[in-house]
Parts: structure tokens; sequence; C-alpha cells
């Protein structure tokens, strides 16, 4: 287990803690917006909304247990990209692309960054872990759902959004890999497990499993972990 008392750990944890509660922030406000474009989903979404909107808020609490700041400006900046991408899909009323950012890439990253995070999390942070990541499946779940009942009429925007969105939310994974290992998390790890719940979303969507791969791969080639 890593000493969480070490400067390292400290300054590190700073950065991954602010990224953590901007992203759980966003997919508060993500889902809202989705809220209002699907209508007859929007208790639901509104719902999903709120739960980000608590994994935002006990998470910050990890932070303080601690005495860490998030870095939330940090933060804002690497998620600037994948949350412009998002309102872009907003605003041309792309509802498949929204769903696929928010619903499949985010949740599929946290998903996977709660894992790896779980067996290295404080005794404070690890049963709030725990609860959040049953909460993202769900989101997934969600997602997953809508985009499969219209596969055949989503499925060129789903492949166009995935090309736009998948380097850029690796690129923030990129700018994080140092202070993930100095968490006690190998960066390497949740790539593989993101690539893995991400080939199990788009199968369940309607895509073949080679062309999943493919459209993942191409996306990860783009990108290099030190
Ligand atoms: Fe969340
Ligand atoms: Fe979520």
């Amino acid at each position: 287990m890593p000493d969480t008392a070490t400067p390292a750990y400290r300054d590190a944890y700073s950065r991954i803690n602010g990224v953590v509660v901007v992203g759980e922030g966003l997919a508060d406000s993500h889902f809202r917006l989705l809220a209002k474009a699907i209508p007859e989903d929007q208790e639901e979404l509104i719902r999903l909304g709120a739960m980000e909107g608590r994994h935002a808020r006990d998470f910050t609490g990890c932070g303080r247990n601690l005495g860490v700041k998030p870095d939330v400006v940090l933060a804002k900046r690497l998620f600037a990209p994948l949350h412009q991408l998002f309102l872009e899909c907003d605003r041309s009323g792309d509802l498949p692309g929204c769903l696929v950012i928010q619903g499949l890439v985010v949740e599929c990253f946290a998903v996977a960054a709660y894992r790896h995070y779980l067996p290295v999390a404080d005794s404070y942070a690890q049963p709030i872990t725990a609860t959040v990541l049953n909460d993202e499946a769900e989101h997934l779940n969600y997602a997953e759902g809508w985009l499969k009942a219209r596969f055949a009429e989503v499925e060129p925007a789903v492949t166009a959004i995935c090309r736009r969105a998948l380097p850029v939310s690796l690129a923030i994974l990129q700018e994080l890999t140092a202070d993930m290992r100095a968490i006690g998390m190998d960066p390497l790890d949740l790539v593989a497990s993101f690539s893995e719940l991400l080939q199990q979303s788009l199968e369940t969507i309607g895509y073949a499993p080679k062309q999943a791969r493919r459209l993942i791969m191409g996306a990860a080639a783009s990108v290099t972990l030190n």
C-alpha cells in the first residue's frame, strides 16, 4: 500500500483527485443536458446526473480527508477538449455522439480507473470508490441500451465520434501516468481495462468484435504512454 502521508503521494493525489472531481462534475452536467435532449428518459437521466454530482462531492471528501486540495485548474484544462466535443454534439443534435462520449467512453474510463484505484485506495476512500464503481456500471448500461436499440441508424455516428473522442480521452491519461504510478496505479493496466470494457460495450451495442477492436486500436495508435 502506498504511504498517503508522503509529499510525493499528496502532490500526485491533488492532480488525480482534481481530475476525478472535475470529471464527475462534468458527467453531472452532461447527464443534465442529455435529460433535456431525451425527454422520454428525462427523469432517469436527471437521476443519473444527480449520482454524478454525489460522486463529485464524495471524492472531494476523499481529498479533504487526506488534507489535499484538488488541482481543479489542471483538470479543467485536461477535460476541456472532451467537454467541448460533447457540447458540439449536443448543439448539433448528435445524440449518439453525446451518448458515446459520456455514456460509453467516460463511463468505461471511470470504471477502469476506479477498479484499479480500489486496491490502492486509503481506508476512507475505499468504500466510497466501491459504491461509485457500481453506479458507473449502471450509467454504462443506460447508454448501451439506448445505442443498441438504434444501432442500425446510429452506427456511422458512433464510429465517427469514437474516432474523435478516443484520442482526446487517452490524451488525458497520458498527462497523468507519473501521478498514477505515484499513488500505486499502473497506467498500462488501466488502458488495458479501458480497452476491454469499451470493446465489450461496442459489441453489446452491435459491433462485430473485429470492427470494435479496429476502432479502439486505431485511436490507441495515436497515443504513447510513458
Ligand atoms: Fe460518476
Ligand atoms: Fe457515471
